[in-house]
C-alpha cells in the first residue's frame, strides 16, 4: 500500500492510539471541537462491522465473509448535539455499538487481517486532507505513520475501569467495577497480542499518562502540542500557495 505524504496538507492531522478507557473518545471529542477538526473514530467503524455480523448472524471466524461485508459498510459520522454520530446506512447506531458485547466482537473482529485491510482504504480516504484527529489503536503505527502529531494516550488499568463504569452509569448502565476491569484486561491483552497492527507507542508519539490527570489538563496539554504543529504544518505549505 502507497505511503502518504504530507506535502498536501494545509492543516495537521492528528494520531492518538491508546488503551480502552484512557479518555481517548471524550479528549478527541474536545479537541475535534476545538479546532475544528474531523473526528475519525475508528473504534467504532470497528464496531459497527462487529455489530452487523451480529445482526447478520455471520461466524466471528468467518474471515473472508466479514471483510467482504466491511468492504460494504456504509459508515458516516456526523456532528450533533455537541456529538458525533455514527450511522449503518442511513440508521443511527451511536448507541448500539456503546455496548460492552458489541466491543468484545470488535475486538474479535480487528484480529483479521484482511478486515483490517479493508478498513484501512476508509479510514485513509477520511484523514487525508488533514484537519482530522484520528483515534485508535494503530492510527500512528499503521493507518497514518505519518501523521502531523501522535500522541499514545494511557492510564492506569483500575482508573481506565473507574472511569467506564462512570461512563455506563451516566447512561445508566448498572456495572459492576470488577467485571469492568476483567473486561478490560481481557481486551487488552488481545489489542496487545494481536499478530496484525498490535496496540503499540507509535515511533515518534508522545506519551500521555492521564491517570492522575483532570479531562480539562489532558486537553489543554495535547492542545498545546497540536498548535505548535499547526503554525508548523501551515508556514510549510504557506510557500506553495
Ligand atoms: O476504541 P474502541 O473500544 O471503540 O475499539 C473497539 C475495538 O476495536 C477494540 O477492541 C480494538 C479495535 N480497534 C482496532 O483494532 N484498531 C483501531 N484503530 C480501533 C479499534
Amino acid at each position: 500500500v502507497a505511503q502518504m505524504t504530507d506535502e498536501t496538507r494545509k492543516r495537521p492531522l492528528v494520531a492518538i492510539d491508546g488503551p480502552a478507557g484512557a479518555g481517548k473518545g471524550a479528549v478527541s471529542a474536545l479537541l475535534a471541537e476545538r479546532f475544528g477538526f474531523t473526528l475519525i473514530e475508528t473504534g467504532a467503524i470497528y464496531r459497527a462491522v462487529a455489530l452487523v455480523a451480529m445482526r447478520e448472524g455471520l461466524a466471528p471466524t468467518d474471515e473472508r465473509v466479514i471483510a467482504d461485508r466491511a468492504r460494504r459498510l456504509a459508515i458516516a459520522f456526523r456532528w450533533e448535539g455537541r456529538q458525533n454520530r455514527v450511522s449503518i446506512a442511513g440508521e443511527d447506531v451511536t448507541v448500539a455499538l456503546r455496548d460492552e458485547k458489541v466491543g468484545k466482537a470488535a475486538s474479535r473482529v480487528a484480529a483479521l487481517p484482511t478486515v483490517r485491510r479493508a478498513l484501512l482504504e476508509i479510514q485513509r480516504r477520511l484523514g487525508r486532507a488533514g484537519g482530522a484527529i484520528a483515534e485508535g489503536r494503530d492510527i500512528g503505527t499503521v493507518v497514518f505513520p505519518d501523521a502531523d502529531v501522535k500522541f499514545y494516550l494511557t492510564a492506569d488499568e483500575r482508573e481506565r475501569a473507574r472511569r467506564r463504569m462512570l461512563q455506563l452509569r451516566e447512561s445508566n448502565v448498572v456495572a459492576d467495577e470488577e467485571e469492568i476491569l476483567a473486561t478490560i484486561q481481557a481486551r487488552d491483552r488481545a489489542d496487545r497480542e494481536r499478530a496484525v497492527a498490535p496496540l503499540k507507542v507509535a515511533p515518534g508519539a508522545i506519551v500521555v499518562d492521564s491517570t492522575a490527570m483532570t479531562l480539562e489538563d489532558v486537553v489543554e496539554a495535547m492542545a498545546r502540542e497540536i498548535s505548535r504543529q499547526s503554525n508548523r504544518t501551515e508556514s510549510a505549505a504557506a510557500p506553495e500557495d
